[in-house]
């Protein structure tokens, strides 16, 4: 696996304008995306409208119950922790849904009146390399063993995925690591195990929750108006530290299949794709 650069200064990053103006913007960008699992973009304007557009040069967006493309403050609007002000561990998005969310953006708009609020991406495919290499057993279980999630933070909502899903979901051909699914807060209490392989998954799962926090894992960034961050959810964790304030964010989802066709016709060519179908 390429590690990227630790340097901040030389994290993957598209010019706004390339993006807007032409296909080798976005094919560079959907590149990064999917080379690194994330991406900076320079020099957008600081506006939802202008945001949305930019994210529309990949796909269109995906609606969930919170909406489809967002704005928001820390409001408590929707009973979701990201609508609070409280530090936000590492996480992906969306568990709950039977597919989850496939790419998600972040654009700082504003931030007046306090500090703190740095965003927090964590490689989820090297946290789990890392575990394997440390702890196969530990890596089995949480490959193996089923887990449930949920949404029902709102008066009328109830979203759960049609089946339960492992931690680490792997291709049933490649036998690769292909999604990695990790958000405490949504993930349910049940589980249809007996208790010696319960027992155990909660040893693996403390231990892939300790690398996922090591400082080695952790990239850092004080996002600002006029740089989004787009990032893939099947791959990246990500957080936020606690800030005080008054802080507005927009962002959206974008599904994952959408995203790989994009990138594929881009970056591949139209012949090369369907040759491999
Ligand atoms: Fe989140």
């Amino acid at each position: 696996m390429e590690q990227v650069p630790l340097n901040p200064s030389r994290y993957p990053t598209v010019d706004y304008e390339e993006v807007m103006n032409s296909d080798e913007g976005v094919r560079k960008w959907t590149d990064n995306i999917y080379r690194w699992g994330f991406s900076l973009v320079d020099g957008s304007p600081a506006t939802p409208e202008a945001t949305e557009k930019l994210l529309e040069r990949i796909a269109f967006i995906r609606h969930t119950h919170y909406g489809g493309f967002w704005d928001f403050t820390s409001d408590l609007s929707m009973k979701d922790m990201a609508y609070t002000t409280q530090e936000l561990g590492a996480h992906t998005d969306t568990t709950y849904f039977t597919e989850p969310a496939g790419l998600q953006m972040f654009h700082v708009l504003s931030h007046t009146g306090g500090s703190g609020g740095a965003s927090l991406l964590v490689d989820g495919f090297a946290a789990a390399q890392t575990l394997y290499r440390e702890d196969p057993d530990a890596y089995n279980s949480l490959k193996t063993v089923l887990v449930n999630a949920h949404a029902s933070g709102n008066e009328d909502v109830c979203i759960q995925p049609a089946a339960p899903f492992p931690i680490l979901s792997h291709h049933p051909v490649t036998k690769e690591l292909c999604r990695v699914q990790w958000n405490i807060e949504d993930r349910a209490a049940r589980m249809d195990v007996d208790a010696a392989t319960l027992v155990k998954w909660y040893d693996a799962a403390r231990k892939f929750n300790e690398v996922l926090k090591r400082e080695s894992m952790e990239r850092w960034f004080q996002l600002k108006p006029g740089s989004p961050m787009i990032f893939d959810n099947w791959r990246m964790l990500h957080g936020r530290s606690e800030f005080t304030g008054k802080r507005r964010v927009c962002g959206a989802y974008i599904n994952r299949d959408d995203f790989i066709s994009r990138y594929l016709l881009l970056n591949k060519g139209r012949e090369e794709v369907l040759g491999k179908i």
